[in-house]
């Protein structure tokens, strides 16, 4: 069990990294859980090191189980309305009220449908007959639609704000402003977009605890006037910069069940909120409410259950002390795409019974919440080609052949010169390499310790894997190491892929490719983040756009539809 060891591999599962956190909470205290960049360099270098034990190709049997899924997909491909999903199309006619109330869940229409996978498919095939040679993405605005709606079923007495930090394409922060969204945003940026987008000041939520003093001056004048604090410091900015916002205590809860921890840099201690409480008294501010997140990617249900009784203890505490509160913000930490382990309904069930007993309604406080990846992950798919491959043989001293994430991943050359002829060779690995990378998409897989599902596209002509499911290789197929584009030997995407023999020019997409990717991507080695195709976007051209350009044009294809700026802020 490499749990035992002191670094785990990656990718690692969301539950292998909890584990992880736990075991160093438990040696260093929650202060220091995270792992450093030191630590997470051996565990690349441990990833690579598997990429080095693929066994050999054996594929005869596979390749059949290929071409039978491949078959039955284009059968499937063959019986669907190629330009179905623009019947469901945005189509709302109304303009975006300045201030649209929330809507709970009895009074909403049943949102248009998502794509199927198919339909996801058909878009990326288009993209690629219409030439597309970079990475895209296939956008569906109905993902998201559809997530409100449930989000309005399960938790009906909770106002969204979206987590805009999560990813910020305009068409998407459109489509929920216009539904009635308010947003979370986490700097100047952030809010300019939102306001340009027509969302007004009173639905906006400054949520980062620490400000920068030019941005939330610039939130003091836009009227943004809820904002969240830990700590005495930002109490003194907050009244010489913007003494009339109100504010939210974040209080620290337990988020060791989450992907993501966020309690190790924000949040009070209980500790702390009496005295906290009382500086705020002293400067005039005026402390409306108490938020929390209980760690991105999290879980349990049971701690929002844990983190709803501590909020509970603080609005106690502000009544005793005669400054009841109005306001209760549990932040986000809700699943993106349901799993065997977590699922939105148990969350929202758990969160619902807990505010329920601490916060029934007739208590009359307004709940709140900061969801980002609940809303975005499942509205893009990312495509990206194969630009290259290289068999590399592995021989039986596998050590030797190691190398390091720091920059001599590869390692072949050192391990040649030290064992060339004396070693015999004992397998294959297959790497393929990606047009999108650690440093862009994929940075998810660093920074929010994702593992994302690889398919590859049924591009005619090719062998290829099942379309509508993750290729599921018979035991016996071969390993491959999936690659990004820059030169750094840290840019691997997966390490231990199973894949069909895939050749220059062939597809892979990854599904669910919304919360923290793009965003957070940079253009390391010259290489541009993915081009845009939305597949709301009427007309013939499929070709995927550069962002600014595809998201121009669907703003204004929104705008004809009804979906536009408030005039007053435009
Ligand atoms: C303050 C704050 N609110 C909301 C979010 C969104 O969290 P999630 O995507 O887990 O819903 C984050 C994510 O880091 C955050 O830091």
């Amino acid at each position: 069990m490499y749990f035992s060891d002191l670094f785990p591999r990656l990718p690692m599962t969301v539950d292998e990294y909890s584990k992880w956190r736990q075991q160093l909470w438990k040696q260093r205290g929650p202060n220091v859980a995270t792992p450093t960049y030191g630590e997470l360099l051996p565990c690349y270098k441990d990833a690579l090191d598997r990429c080095r034990a693929v066994p050999p190709a054996e594929d005869s049997a596979y390749l059949r189980s290929v071409a039978a899924a491949t078959a039955s997909a284009q059968a499937m491909r063959a019986a669907e309305s190629p330009m179905d999903y623009h019947a469901r199309a945005v189509t709302s006619p109304n303009p975006l009220p300045a201030a649209p109330p929330y809507r709970p869940a009895s009074s909403v229409q049943l949102p248009p449908r998502p794509a199927t996978r198919q339909t996801l498919i058909d878009e990326m095939l288009r993209g690629v007959a219409a030439g597309a040679e970079e990475p895209f993405y296939v956008v569906d605005l109905n993902a998201a639609t559809e997530r409100l709606a449930l989000w309005r079923a399960l938790l009906p007495d909770v106002e969204p704000f979206y987590a805009a930090k999560c990813n910020g394409d305009p068409a998407l922060l459109l489509t929920l402003a216009h539904a009635g969204l308010g947003f979370d945003c986490a700097s100047a940026s952030e809010i300019r977009t939102a306001l340009q987008l027509g969302v007004p000041a009173s639905r906006l939520l400054y949520a980062n605890p620490i400000k920068q003093p030019s941005h939330l001056r610039y939130a003091a004048e836009s009227g943004v006037n809820l904002t969240v604090f830990d700590g005495a410091d930002e109490l003194h900015k907050l009244a010489k910069v913007h003494p009339g916002c109100a504010l939210l205590l974040r209080i620290a809860v337990d988020d060791s069940g989450a992907q993501c921890i966020l309690s190790n840099k924000y949040g009070a201690p209980l500790s702390d909120v009496a005295q906290l409480l009382a500086t705020a008294e002293e400067l005039g501010l005026h402390v409306a409410g108490v938020s929390f997140h209980v760690g991105s990617g999290s879980s349990s249900g049971d701690a929002f259950k844990d983190a709803v009784a501590r909020a509970a203890a603080v609005f106690e505490l502000a009544a005793k002390n005669g400054h009841p509160m109005s306001i209760l913000d549990v932040g986000g930490g809700f699943p993106g795409v349901d799993s065997p382990e977590v699922s939105f309904r148990t969350m929202a069930d758990a969160l619902r019974s807990a505010l329920q007993k601490h916060f029934p309604k007739e208590r009359g406080v307004r709940v709140i919440a900061e969801p980002g990846r609940f809303f975005a992950s499942p509205t893009h798919t990312l495509a990206a080609s194969v630009i290259g491959k290289k068999i590399v043989q592995l021989r039986a001293d596998e050590g030797a052949a190691t190398g390091n994430a720091t920059g001599n991943a590869e390692g072949d050359s050192r391990y040649d010169a030290a064992a060339e002829g004396s070693l015999a060779v004992t397998a294959e690995r297959i790497n393929y390499y990606i047009n999108d990378g650690l440093y862009g998409s994929f940075n998810c897989v660093l920074y929010d310790h994702a593992t994302p599902e690889v398919n590859v596209l049924p591009t005619p002509g090719e062998t290829t894997a099942a379309v509508d499911e993750p290729p599921t290789a018979a035991d016996d197929a071969p390993l491959a190491c999936v690659w990004g584009p820059t030169c750094d030997g840290i840019d691997c995407v997966i390490s231990d892929a199973k894949l069909p023999p895939l050749q220059v020019g062939s597809w892979l997409y990854f599904p669910d490719m919304g919360a923290y990717t793009a965003c957070a991507g940079s253009n390391f080695n010259g290489m541009d983040l993915p081009n845009i195709v939305y597949l709301q976007a009427r007309g013939n051209d499929r070709t995927p756009k550069p962002p600014d350009e595809a998201a121009a044009a669907m703003l204004a294809q929104l705008a004809e539809e009804g979906v536009t700026p408030a005039p007053e802020l435009k």
